[in-house]
């Protein structure tokens, strides 16, 4: 039986200004995962994907894919693309990453079924591929997603992303420790994507040029941690939290909480993904980050976890 396993990731900077063709800099975060293995039933059994905690049990029947179920319309979009039938196959799911958080947990659980399906037919798929396949279940989920959540989850490893460009894999010049936390609050990033795509529209004299300025500012960021000074990195997470902020999809919990991690001594904090709730991030020295969690978490975020980025 083989386990495959999607990350959880977290975007660093440039969310919101990666929809308008703007680099982002996203990172997996190995800790929550979505895993999934196959195993085989009798002939004629055919596909079943199982996904308890996430939302059921499914029987794939390829003349009925309900176009809102992404397990099933991912497993037709695998078997499709590979040219095979359905397996006789059981597809276990299981994913410790929240839903609707920032974390991409739709993007994971999608590449781990993939991946999956593409073992219980006895084929391969090229990354490519996959992340093609993830991308088209995103649409679900996001409507007009980036890439960043697929593209980050598929590669497994730290990028600096340009819509419809391959990622660009970077160095870390020394390891950057995050404290991560969920403030509890689901948000729909379609919504907030649409919430941004109206203020452009209503005023873009005013908005594309902040959203040039957050390029700018990712631009930098890479430079920056390519050099690792995290002191640096710091104050431009807080520039890139304010002109969020100024886009619209902060909120209140997320403002006091990236100042409460700036008071317990993190270098810099910023939301981090979609907004109006999911995670922020804070940059942090490692012998602060039990500190700087203890304040996020008195001052209201769910859950915390530390990340090092190397
Ligand atoms: O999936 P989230 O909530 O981490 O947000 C994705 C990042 C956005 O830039 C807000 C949307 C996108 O498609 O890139």
């Amino acid at each position: 039986m083989t386990i495959h396993s999607a990350p959880a990731k977290i975007i660093l900077f440039g969310e919101h200004a990666v929809v308008y063709g703007e680099p982002a800099i996203a990172v997996p975060f190995d800790t929550l995962t979505a895993t999934a293995d196959s195993q085989p039933l009798p002939p004629g059994s055919g596909l079943l994907i199982s996904a308890r905690d996430i939302g059921g049990e499914f029987h794939y029947n390829e003349d009925n894919v309900p176009a809102e179920n992404a397990l099933l319309v991912a497993a037709r979009l695998a078997l499709q693309a590979l040219r095979v039938p359905q397996p006789d196959a059981r597809i276990e799911l299981r994913s410790t990453i929240p839903l609707a958080s920032g974390f991409g947990s739709g993007a994971a659980i999608a590449t781990a079924l993939i991946r999956a399906v593409t073992t219980a037919v006895g084929k391969y798929m090229d990354i490519d591929m996959l992340n093609g396949l993830v991308y088209e279940v995103e649409k679900l989920h996001h409507g007009t997603p980036s890439g960043i959540d697929n593209t980050v989850i598929v590669h497994h490893a730290p990028v600096y992303f340009v819509r419809g460009q391959s990622p660009q894999p970077f160095a870390v010049g020394s390891p950057l420790t995050f404290v991560i936390a969920n403030t509890g609050i689901a948000a729909s990033t379609k919504e907030t994507v649409g919430a941004v795509r109206a203020l452009v529209e209503s005023d873009p004299h005013t908005y594309r040029p902040l959203i040039a300025h957050i390029g700018t500012l990712v631009r930098e960021a890479r430079q920056v941690i390519e050099r690792g000074s995290a002191a640096e990195l710091g104050s431009l997470m807080n520039r890139n939290h304010t002109w969020l902020r100024d886009l619209t999809v902060s909120s209140r919990l997320l403002d006091d909480l990236c100042a409460a991690a700036l008071d317990a001594g993190a270098f810099g904090a910023k939301l981090s993904g979609g907004g109006r709730g999911g995670n922020l991030i804070a940059l942090v020295d490692p012998a602060a980050a039990a500190h700087v969690e203890a304040a996020l978490r008195g001052g209201g975020a769910e859950r915390t976890w530390v990340m090092t980025v190397r």
